[in-house]
């Protein structure tokens, strides 16, 4: 099913071609934001007088007069040269029907599937997760489903850090200052604590440093006792992080981590020296790529060690290789951005094709405005912060239905309150620097996950009223402004889905599905809906129907669950 931006687009290239303008390029039609401005506005005629030393104005005039829009609704144009359409009661009513019937709602398949790799989450070993990770592991999540949804072949990768030069200090501190009562408790943070404290120590004491070093130099040796502490520790992490992937409801194909790529680093860098695009530079081997910066990608250090880019050189390969991947994107934050950069254009000169990309984001700030912090000045674990997140829901949900069951508000409150988290990553640019705000993003009010899941179960309760199960039948009569508007919104349903992608902005789908939900309170509060006479009784049944699939739809897409009651 063409979306209505697809249909308008058509037509307008139909007029063209009657009035002579046989190849006007890609032309846009897209929802306007003011209803004065009609459904539907395009500058066409705009870029084309301007292409062609044409007046905008009549042009726009008498492509509106070769336009064949009597099944769609009506066009004038407006201003300098715009165009803009206004649907009609009927074509919304026509194209209700059919999404009504769709399960996919609108949204077709891509006619060019392509084989996508999505790097996301990639949390550190013998690091908590925290706050900072939640956005890369929150917006990789929706961008994959997302991206799954529109019909590309997804592969999810969580590139864990699970190697690198901090493992001579915790083994270092594994072997002198564990707790064992610690790491039966909480593995994660015992692991961070003797991670701190040696790294204090070894700041104040250069033979500590030195044995440090050494403990690094025998892992990456082989050496059996450090292999064993460095395998406790990878399980004990990924066990921890896998508790988190749980609450969240995210799942991942492959967690390849680092240390997978280890036996391939040798031949890489070998590689890049023998093909001339590394060289040796102060006893390390480096790439240079001076028109991006001063500073080499350095791929293999002075002391022998592969550090991160080699890896990174070597996992591009193995997706590229094993996995055919057409696209790699990266969810990483906004720091990394010169290493991506390096590594996408070694990647090219490497003759290496297809979409790379970083997908960066800003920093989550504290009510005070700045990075957010523990008391104690440290980041804030993850855990800790979901686990307050559904404590801080169950306080809500009991207040607004003390009638649920105790079992009933606990899987109410997890929704509630993870969705309420992820919801507020979702809904910002991710490129802003956003405030991590409890009451704002619990609150049932404005453009918050409660409020959108609330709209959701208020809408679902019309149809447990009904006394037999409801499936759409008849074709929709739309009259109240109300229902039009709602139905108008319900229809850029497809349009938004896929412009997510042009940018990696799942904010437009929040945005999109908060302005419906607002739609549908004007709706739900000026149209009575079981009361009404049977055919627009029907109808509106038909609307909400839609609507609530719709939201439900969308709100997983970003990764969000709705409940039936709360
Ligand atoms: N572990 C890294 C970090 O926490 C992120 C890894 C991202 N993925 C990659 N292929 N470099 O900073």
């Amino acid at each position: 099913m063409a979306t209505v931006s697809e249909i308008l687009q058509e037509r307008l290239q139909d007029a063209l071609r009657a009035i002579g303008i046989g190849n006007g390029g890609l032309l846009q039609a897209t929802p306007t934001a003011d209803p004065r401005h009609g459904d539907y506005q395009t500058n066409a005629a705009m870029v084309l007088g301007k292409k062609l030393k044409q007046k905008p104005r009549s042009l726009a005039g008498r492509i509106v007069a070769h336009l064949s829009l009597s099944d769609i609704g009506i066009a004038e144009v407006a201003g300098p040269g715009f165009i803009n359409f206004r649907l009609s009661p009927d074509f919304l009513g026509h194209r209700l029907h059919e999404l009504a019937l769709d399960e996919r709602l609108g949204v077709e398949r891509t006619e060019n599937p392509k084989t996508v790799v999505i790097d996301f989450s990639s949390p550190n070993i013998a690091k908590p997760m925290h706050v900072g990770h939640i956005r890369s592991t929150v917006l990789g999540d929706a961008l994959a489903n997302i991206t799954r949804f529109l019909g590309h072949h997804v592969i999810t990768d969580n590139h864990i850090g699970d190697w690198g030069t901090q493992f001579g200090k915790i083994i270092f501190g594994w072997k002198h200052l564990l707790i064992a009562e610690n790491l039966d408790s909480d593995p994660v943070s015992e692991l961070v604590r003797i991670y701190r404290e040696a790294d204090t120590a070894a700041k104040k004491d250069s033979a500590i440093l030195e044995e440090c070093r050494q403990e690094l130099v025998k892992l990456q040796r082989g050496d059996n006792e450090n292999r064993r502490i460095w395998q406790r520790c990878v399980d004990l992490s990924i066990e921890g992080f896998a508790k988190i992937y749980d609450l969240l409801g995210v799942r991942f194909d492959y967690q390849l981590s680092e240390s997978f790529y280890n036996p391939e680093l040798p031949r890489v860098v070998q590689e890049l020296q023998e093909r001339g695009f590394a060289e040796v530079s102060d006893g390390a081997v480096v790439v240079w790529d001076r028109a991006l910066s001063e500073d080499p990608f350095i791929i293999r250090k002075s002391d022998g060690g592969y550090p991160y880019a080699a890896t990174d050189i070597a996992t591009l390969q193995y997706r590229l290789d094993r996995w055919r991947a057409e696209a790699i994107w990266y969810v990483v934050g906004a720091p990394q951005q010169l290493h991506f950069q390096q590594l996408f254009s070694l990647a090219r000169r490497l003759g290496y094709q297809g979409d790379l990309q970083h997908i960066a984001f800003g920093s989550i700030l504290g009510e005070d405005h700045k990075l957010m912090r523990t008391r104690s000045g440290e980041s804030v674990p993850l855990q800790a912060l979901l686990d307050e997140a559904v404590l801080r829901a169950t306080a809500i949900v009991a207040e607004k239905n003390p009638e649920l069951s105790e079992q009933e508000r606990r899987s109410v409150s997890r929704i509630v309150g993870i969705g309420a988290v992820k919801y507020s990553e979702l809904s910002q640019h991710r490129m802003t620097d956003y405030i991590f705000s409890w009451d704002k993003m619990l609150s049932l009010q404005g453009n918050t996950a409660p409020y959108l899941q609330n709209a959701y179960v208020r809408c679902r309760s019309i149809f447990r009223k009904l006394p037999i199960p409801f499936s759409a039948t008849i074709s929709i009569i739309l009259r109240e402004q109300a229902e039009l508007r709602l139905a108008k919104k319900i229809l850029q349903f497809p349009d938004i889905v896929s412009a997510v992608l042009d940018g990696f902005k799942p904010n437009i789908l929040a945005t999109y599905l908060y302005d419906m939900a607002a739609e549908f309170h004007g709706f739900y509060e000026s149209c009575p809906v079981l009361s009404a006479e049977p055919a627009v009784r029907e109808a509106r049944l038909i609307l909400c129907d839609i609507f609530s699939r719709l939201l439900r739809t969308g709100l997983h897409l970003l990764g969000i669950q709705v409940p039936e009651k709360m």
